[in-house]
């Protein structure tokens, strides 16, 4: 039976569920994680695929439609399939998909669409090889390549690529990826590198902003304009060049924030609710679905959570204070 929505208390309606499904990462992205030692969690401690099942089936009467995988790297989840098989099947999720780093995808992909997953998104910060290191610590690019086209052989559509936006880094990569979004079809975003790193290095000046790179592309490859009929609540601004061909996405959560139209919440790999990335309280769904809570309760968890949840981000204020959980660990 369908009840109530989650509506909080700016009125922001939640269909939007993120989960994270491992805090483990094959690579270091400079942005995330830190470069060595890092702590993972305990496995009996992630959620099973079968407390994510039972969680998800009881939110889709409180109004949650779409389903985002992410991690850490989902793909280092064993038998990632399985879950999308898993969660696909559950009446009222009209939407799955995937956020990845590449590296598994080309042993991945056929499985992955096999089982019902049709959005991806792959993160990969630089078209240089060289530069790829920079931004991950590690190896991988041609792995991560050969993923992108064993994805777009097996037919997923979209395909997004997400590259953060760095002052000092991406510069030399703005050009390249105007060229790649026109000669692939792939959309490619820039989100502004937000202050979620494990290493606290984040600062402001490190930020290259949206509209820096929307000049350096109408300037050097072609005018970008506005795409027209953009979903509200999709954190990207679309654009297109021009001549219609090669789309380009800008994320800019921080120089100008979305908080007002997000539907989104998110469960970590550890089963912790949290309302924002930047929220600093989670709610202890794992105890309760491990526990012989009723689902009454974990119903009312998860309104308390939606009731909590503050207004915006605050990075641009003198308040704001960076999350203890980094952003493997939170999912991005
Ligand atoms: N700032 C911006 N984007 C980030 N991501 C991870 N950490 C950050 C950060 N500090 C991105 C990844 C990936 C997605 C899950 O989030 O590149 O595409
Ligand atoms: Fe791994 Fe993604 Fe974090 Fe990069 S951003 S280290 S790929 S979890």
């Amino acid at each position: 039976m369908m009840q109530l929505p989650l509506i909080d208390t700016f009125g922001r309606l939640h269909n939007n569920l993120r989960i994270s499904v491992t805090d483990r990462c094959n690579i270091r992205c400079f942005y995330c994680m830190p470069a060595e030692d890092v702590v993972f969690m305990d496995r009996q401690d992630l959620l099973t695929f079968e407390e994510i099942e039972r969680f998800v089936r009881l939110v889709v009467p409180l109004g949650i439609t779409e389903l985002r995988l992410t991690g850490g790297e989902p793909l280092v989840r064993r038998d990632l399939d399985k879950l999308v098989q898993m969660l696909a099947a559950i009446p009222g999720i009209t939407d799955i998909g995937l956020t990845t780093n590449g590296l598994l995808l080309a042993d991945q992909a056929e499985a992955l669409h096999a089982a019902g997953l049709r959005r991806i998104n792959i993160s990969l910060d630089a078209l240089d090889p060289v530069k790829f290191k920079q931004f991950t610590r590690r190896e991988g690019y041609e792995q991560v390549r050969a993923g992108i086209a064993a994805a777009q052989r097996v037919g997923f559509d979209p395909i997004k690529i997400n590259a953060v936006s760095v002052r000092g880094m991406t510069e030399d990569e703005i050009v390249p990826f105007g060229h790649f979004a026109r000669e692939t079809g792939i959309e490619v975003r820039f989100i502004e590198y937000m202050p979620l790193d494990a290493d606290n290095a984040w600062e402001r000046n490190k930020v290259l902003y949206a509209q820096e790179i929307i000049d350096r592309l109408s300037a050097d490859v072609m005018p970008l304009e506005p795409v027209g009929d953009q979903d509200p609540h999709a954190p990207a601004s679309d654009f297109a060049f021009a001549d219609g061909v090669g789309r380009i996405g800008f994320i800019s959560s921080i120089s100008q924030p979305f908080c007002m139209s997000c539907n989104r919440l998110r469960i970590t790999a550890d089963g912790k609710l949290r309302n924002c990335l930047f929220s600093m309280e989670e709610t202890d769904l794992r105890t309760l679905l491990r526990s012989d809570a009723p689902d009454e309760q974990l119903w009312t968890a998860v309104r308390a959570s939606v009731a909590a949840k503050k207004e915006g981000h605050e990075i641009n204020t003198a308040r704001f204070v960076q999350p203890l959980r980094p952003m493997y660990s939170i999912g991005g």
